[in-house]
C-alpha cells in the first residue's frame, strides 16, 4: 500500500488509551471468550453506536466496552493489537494510557492489567522495534483516596511505568483534586501528564501546570480562550497531545475544518498529533495526520514540525530522542526527493 510522506514517516504516538483501542471485532470476541453479555450482536451495531454529542456520551460507551476485558491475556491481546496496528502507521514510539479503575472494581486483578499490557510492549519491542510504555491513568471523577490506592497498587511496577495521567469527565473535576497524588508520583520518579482543556476551561490547563506540575497537557486545545496562556505555552514549549478526530467526534469543534491545530502551531506551540481512541473516533494516528492535513491545509513543513514535536515531547532519554529525530529527518528528506 502506498503511503504519503507523512504516513510513511517514523512517528511517536503520545495520547492513546489502550481500552479505547478496542476494536468492535475484538470486543465481540472477548465478550464471547469471557462469557460477558453485551447489548450488541455484531460489529456494525457497535459502530452505529459511535455517535457522540459530547465527552460524557463517549465515556459511557467506552466504560461499557471495557467490561469484556477480564484476564491478563485479554490485556496482552488488546495492547498487542494496538501496537501491531500502530506499527503499520510507522509508529516507532508509543506512550499509552491504561486505566486500572476501569477493571479492578469488576474483580480483575491489578496485576492482570499491568502484566498483560507490559508483556505486549516487551514483545512489540522485539517484533517491531517499538519503544514506549504505559501511562497510568486515573479517573478524575473518582476520589483522591481511590487515586492514591491505584498509585499504591502500582508500586511493584514502579520502574516499568512511564508516567501518571488524568482522564475521564473533565468538567467539575479540576486537576487540583489530585495535587497530593501527583506529588507521590513525582517522588516515584514518574513523568506527569493530564487531560486538560478538552471540554474544560483554560484554568484547568493552568492548574495542571502550576499545581500538578505536569510536563505535557493532553488535548489542551481550549487554551485558545486565554491569549496569555497561549503565549505561556509557546514560551515554555509545553507539549499538547492533540487528537483532531477525537475533538471533531466529541464536538469540541463543530467540524474538523474548525480545529485550531494549525493556529496553535502557527502561534509557536509544541503541538503533536495522536489518535486518543481510534475505533471510536474513526482513525489511527495516520488518519489523524492525513485528515487534519486535508481539512486544515497543513503544509509539508507544518506536517514535519508536528512529527518532530512528537519526539521532542516523548518521555524518553535524550540519546533515543536524538536518534529518532535523525531517523525522521532522513526519512523525510528521502520521501520528498
Ligand atoms: N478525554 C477524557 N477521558 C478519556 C478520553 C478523552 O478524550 N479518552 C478516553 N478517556
Ligand atoms: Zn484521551
Amino acid at each position: 500500500m502506498h503511503q504519503s510522506p507523512v504516513e510513511a514517516a517514523p512517528k511517536a504516538e503520545l495520547h492513546i488509551h489502550l481500552e479505547g483501542s478496542l476494536e468492535p471485532d475484538m470486543l465481540l470476541a472477548l465478550a464471547q471468550r469471557n462469557g460477558v453479555s453485551i447489548p450488541y450482536s455484531n460489529a456494525d451495531e457497535l459502530r452505529a453506536a459511535y455517535d457522540f454529542a459530547n465527552l460524557q456520551e463517549f465515556l459511557e460507551l467506552y466504560w461499557a466496552g471495557q467490561s469484556v476485558l477480564r484476564t491478563e491475556r485479554d490485556f496482552y491481546d488488546l495492547a498487542h493489537a494496538y501496537l501491531a496496528r500502530a506499527h503499520r502507521d510507522n509508529v516507532v514510539h508509543a506512550e499509552a494510557y491504561i486505566l486500572p479503575q476501569g477493571h479492578t472494581p469488576r474483580g480483575v486483578p491489578f496485576a492482570a492489567v499491568l502484566d498483560g499490557a507490559l508483556a505486549a510492549f516487551e514483545d512489540a519491542r522485539h517484533a517491531f522495534g517499538i519503544t514506549g510504555g504505559l501511562i497510568l491513568g486515573l479517573n478524575r471523577h473518582e476520589s483522591e483516596a481511590d487515586a492514591l490506592a491505584v498509585v499504591d497498587s502500582a508500586r511493584p511496577w514502579r520502574d516499568r511505568i512511564l508516567a501518571l495521567g488524568l482522564e475521564g469527565p473533565e468538567k467539575g473535576n479540576p486537576p487540583s483534586k489530585f495535587t497530593r497524588i501527583y506529588d507521590v508520583a513525582r517522588d516515584l520518579g514518574w513523568h506527569l501528564t493530564a487531560h486538560a482543556g478538552e471540554e474544560g476551561p483554560p484554568e484547568y490547563i493552568i492548574e495542571a501546570l502550576d499545581v500538578l506540575r505536569v510536563e505535557r497537557i493532553d488535548h489542551g486545545v481550549r487554551c485558545e480562550q486565554d491569549p496569555a496562556l497561549v503565549r505561556r505555552l509557546a514560551e515554555a514549549q509545553v507539549p499538547l497531545t492533540v487528537c483532531p478526530l477525537s475533538n471533531a467526534m466529541l464536538k469540541v469543534f463543530p467540524r474538523l475544518e474548525d480545529h485550531n491545530l494549525r493556529r496553535l502551531l502557527q502561534a509557536g506551540l509544541c503541538v503533536t498529533v495522536n489518535s486518543d481512541d481510534p475505533p471510536y473516533f474513526g482513525g489511527y494516528v495516520n488518519a489523524n495526520y492525513t485528515k487534519a492535513s486535508a481539512a486544515l491545509g497543513l503544509t509539508v513543513d507544518e506536517q514535519y514540525q508536528i512529527l518532530r514535536n512528537g519526539f521532542v515531547a516523548a518521555f524518553i532519554h535524550d540519546d533515543l530522542r536524538s536518534r529518532y529525530l535523525r531517523e525522521l529527518e532522513s526519512a523525510w528528506s528521502a520521501s520528498r526527493q
